[in-house]
């Protein structure tokens, strides 16, 4: 059988559980997770030039500017891995010219999954959030504990998760979300983040299969 690789992008507010739903997309689908985010929390712990510019608008809850960016996601996106197994682009674009530039270098996805998550539910998220530095795996300290006291002495948290941190994220989130929605209309799925990570997942599955299904049909081997 024919196989086409997943081009996938997945959207949504701060803590609104893309990480979480991309660990579990990756273990099933075995796409190639690019997170913006973690491309530039890497610049930052190499002590790259990057990195160090990049700091200073993330502490900020701002987008970091193109020009770091756009660049850094494209490579990937064109990275071998990627265009045999297929991707899924986590936090990117975050904005109308990001978007833009995406198609300009020929990337257009399959699916643009929209977590909906409502936003009391978002800090509490934020705050509880614990990362794994060792296996990168995203802990909470209610929702989704460590699961031995040895990962439990060794989770770290993230310089931008303070609830003050995390309402200028959310601002930049809403100044930039209406413009990256509307250049994906037609290919969008709107999930309900807001249940158990399984229960989320189980409808970002169900969108997986119908598409896949969609990709078989039009190459004809079905
Ligand atoms: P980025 O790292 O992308 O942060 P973000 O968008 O704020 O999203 P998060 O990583 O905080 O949350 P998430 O949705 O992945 O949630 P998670 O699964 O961890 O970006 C950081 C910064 O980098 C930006 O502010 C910006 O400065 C810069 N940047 C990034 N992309 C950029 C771009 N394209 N252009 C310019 N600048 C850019 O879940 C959160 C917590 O909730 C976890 O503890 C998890 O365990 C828990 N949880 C998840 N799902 C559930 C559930 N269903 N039930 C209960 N708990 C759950």
């Amino acid at each position: 059988r024919k196989k086409e690789p997943l081009m996938i992008m997945i959207s949504g507010a701060p803590a609104s559980g893309k990480g979480t739903q991309c660990e579990l997309i990756t273990q099933k689908y075995g796409l190639v997770h690019i997170a913006a985010g973690d491309l530039l929390r890497a610049e930052i712990a190499a002590g790259s030039e990057n990195g160090k510019q990049a700091k200073e608008y993330m502490d900020k809850g701002k987008l970091v500017p193109n020009e770091i960016v756009v660049t850094m996601v494209k490579e990937r996106l064109n990275g071998p891995d990627s265009r045999e197994k297929g991707w899924l682009l986590d936090g990117y674009p975050r904005s109308s010219s990001q978007a833009i530039a995406l198609k300009e270098f020929g990337f257009q996805p399959d699916l643009f999954i929209l977590l909906e998550v409502p936003e009391e539910i978002l800090v509490e998220r934020v705050v509880g959030r614990r990362l794994d530095p060792i296996t990168g795996k995203i802990y909470h300290l209610k929702y989704s504990p460590p699961e031995t006291e040895e990962i439990a002495s060794r989770v770290t948290q993230r310089f931008d998760d303070t609830e003050e941190k995390v309402k200028l994220r959310l601002q930049t989130h809403h100044q930039n979300v209406e413009a990256v929605l509307s250049m994906y209309e037609d290919i969008t799925v709107k999930v309900n983040g807001s249940g158990s990570k399984q229960e989320v997942f189980a409808q970002i599955d169900g969108a997986l299969t119908q598409i896949i299904e969609q990709k078989q049909e039009k190459l004809g081997t079905v």
